[in-house]
């Protein structure tokens, strides 16, 4: 039988940390197909074998991806020597073998896919692929139709090539600061902010609301993440055990 130790099996199913999950395993709180397994090193069957720890079923998933709501002041990254980074809002058993989808800067805020899905990450950030991902920001400074026709046509930021036609909508203004949502289909660096101060703005304030198909789940606060649901995962194409 094709198989997998039950204690890896309940730990990547995210149960516990393994040494968690054999505790599980030895207290007779884990069930395959009903019966108590006492042995950490049983394999299972993740096609067809059902896995129960303390009632509760645990399936299989060959990946793992989470939707993240990034807060300002943490760094994209899975490691750094002087930052937080996101991985760190992760409890130690679930941040394990996960990298962030690109990077926000460490004051952007907002939609942040976690996985350890390499040709998922890929998909989205492949310059080929023109994800789109849409921004709200806050800018100092005034911004009007001339900007949104500027935008639309492709901004010269000072790279090398223009920036890719982008979608500018104005959704209001008070005392000087204009609130924006941006609409780009490119990831380059700081390009939203690099964007309005080509419009002579400055960004004061930025927020990813969505990437491609997934939208931020607005019930997680700052900090707060959660597994994506089957949709999101039939959204980008995915099947429902991550393959
Ligand atoms: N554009 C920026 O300028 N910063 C981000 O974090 C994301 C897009």
């Amino acid at each position: 039988m094709a198989g997998i130790r039950l204690d890896k099996y309940l730990a990547d199913a995210g149960a516990g940390t393994r040494s968690q999950v054999k505790e599980k395993i030895r207290k007779g709180k884990v069930t395959v197909n009903g019966q108590p397994a006492k042995k950490p090193e049983l394999k299972v069957d993740p096609a067809s074998d059902v896995v129960e720890a303390e009632g509760i079923r645990f399936t299989f998933q060959k990946n793992r991806y989470y939707m993240l709501n990034k807060p300002g002041g943490c760094v994209s990254a899975t490691e750094d020597a002087s930052e937080r980074t996101v991985l760190e809002l992760l409890p130690a058993n679930i941040r394990r073998g996960l990298f962030p989808v690109g990077r926000l800067d460490k004051d952007t805020e907002g939609l942040l896919l976690l996985t350890d899905d390499g040709p998922l990450a890929h998909r989205l950030l492949s310059p080929k692929k023109h994800v789109e991902k849409t921004y709200c920001a806050r800018v100092e400074g005034s911004l009007g139709p001339e900007d949104v026709k500027a935008f639309a046509a492709g901004l010269d930021i000072g790279d090398e090539k223009p920036a890719l036609p982008a979608k500018l909508q104005i959704c209001g203004e008070t005392d000087g600061i204009c609130q924006v949502l941006i609409t780009v289909s490119e990831g380059r660096y700081h390009q939203v902010k690099r964007m309005v101060a080509a419009r002579g703005g400055r960004v004061i304030w930025l927020k990813r609301l969505s990437m491609g198909p997934l939208t931020l789940d607005e019930r997680l606060a700052p900090g707060q993440y959660r597994k994506l649901t089957q949709e999101e995962m039939r959204l980008l194409g995915l099947d429902a055990d991550g393959g």
